[in-house]
């Protein structure tokens, strides 16, 4: 097969004797043995038997072997969320006396994890702008540095980051470059083909694509997923194997699902450009979008996300969400139906107004995430609620 779509449908749990067609679920917690001997050999590692859920899974194991293909990676470990798939990676990989570099603009738990818990186990971080030149990134760089760690587009500034440079300044160095890639997904992006050595998700968000279950994944070089895998497994943040059966299943639709939602999202963000009401659209793939060559050089497709700053600023925001009739007001994003948020007022009013304007979050910032319906009818809610 020559293309990941075909490869990926057809990377499936064995068949069962029942011959199904689907998939089955093997909702256990733990497989039996024959015998004595093979249950000591797979506790000595000398076979690939499943023993407990906590550390393998079928179903589990299905998910991650398909998100490997997507992302053109070597091997792969699934956790419960998108921050155990961070958490993870951070934990395995850095230990006391090790020091993160990231970019300051990164979804708000990943930043409590690096400033928050990282300095209790002794692991230092500093952090770049979003903006930052190869040189800013070359001088940021301590004789300890371990990791590199970055979100593009960003969570929720929408900011655009170039992989390629940042990878080439790793490599340099020997750091290990760390992508989330939550916001293009591996349709939009394959940050690996750019030089990452790890790209982690958050599948709840697109990769669900229907706001059922939390999920997320760490994929990369099999060496550093199996120092992940080994953390995980004594520290237990795995997958269970009822929602690696949803998002392996999801997986199989993501390349047409986001065709529709990025299509439809870089349409809106078109007709909203210059309204009245607004100061600017962000979306990665309007040329007015200040990171524009960078996201038409990495990316495939601008991605779901639609960002704009009304004039009138926080009150103005309130007051944007209270008029939508059709979008829904939830923490989420990357669902079938289009949802709306005001970082300022919810998700990011705990930082200062100068902490939210370093990482691009303005008082009248409006996150849209574009779902499924008609494009016509998401536009038309968002133009009503302008108007009103
Ligand atoms: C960019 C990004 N990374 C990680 C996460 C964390 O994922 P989860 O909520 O599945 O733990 C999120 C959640 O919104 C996110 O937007």
């Amino acid at each position: 097969m020559k293309h990941d779509q075909s490869k990926l449908i057809r990377t499936q749990i064995d068949r069962t004797a029942e011959g199904e067609h689907s998939s089955p679920l093997f909702l256990t917690s733990s497989f039996c043995f024959e015998d004595a001997e093979t249950m000591r050999a797979a506790f000595a590692d000398e076979s690939d038997d499943n023993i407990y859920s906590r550390f393998s899974n079928p179903n589990v194991q299905e998910f991650v072997d398909r998100l490997v293909v997507l992302e053109h990676a070597e091997a792969g470990f699934a956790t419960a969320s998108g921050m155990s798939a961070v958490f993870g990676s951070f934990m395995a990989l850095l230990k006391k006396g090790d020091h993160l570099l990231s970019c300051n603009s990164i979804f708000g738990s990943t930043h409590t994890v690096i400033s928050k818990y990282l300095p209790k186990y002794g692991i230092e971080y500093s952090y770049v702008s979003a903006n930052a030149s190869a040189a800013d990134w070359e001088a940021a760089i301590q004789p300890n540095t371990k990791m590199i760690y970055l979100e593009t587009p960003t969570n929720p500034g929408l900011e655009v980051l170039d992989i390629a440079m940042i990878s080439a300044i790793a490599k340099k160095h020997h750091i290990i470059l760390n992508v989330d890639n939550c916001f293009a997904t591996p349709i939009g992006q394959t940050p690996i083909d750019l030089g990452a050595d790890l790209v982690v998700h958050s599948a709840t968000k697109w990769i669900d694509g229907q706001g059922r279950v939390l999920g997320g994944a760490v994929v990369g070089k099999k060496e550093l997923i199996h120092d992940i895998y080994l953390f995980c497994r004594s520290t237990g943040p795995s997958l269970s194997p009822f929602n690696a059966w949803v998002l392996s299943k999801s997986l199989e639709t993501l390349e047409v699902r986001m065709e529709r939602h990025c299509k439809s999202a870089f349409s809106i963000a078109q007709k909203l450009e210059g309204h009245a009401k607004i100061n600017f659209v962000k979306y990665p793939f309007l040329a007015s979008h200040p990171h524009h060559a960078i996201a038409v050089k990495q990316m495939k497709n601008g991605g779901g996300i639609v960002c704009f700053e009304l004039k009138g600023g926080l009150e103005a925001g309130r007051q944007f969400l209270n008029q939508l009739k059709m979008l829904s007001l939830t923490a989420n994003l990357g669902d079938s139906r289009s949802i709306a948020s005001h970082p300022a007022s919810t998700t990011h009013a705990k930082l200062s107004e100068a902490e939210r304007q370093a990482v691009g979050i303005t008082p009248g910032l409006i996150r849209i995430s574009v779902g499924l319906e008609h494009k016509e009818d998401i536009l038309n809610d968002i133009l009503q609620a302008l108007d009103a």
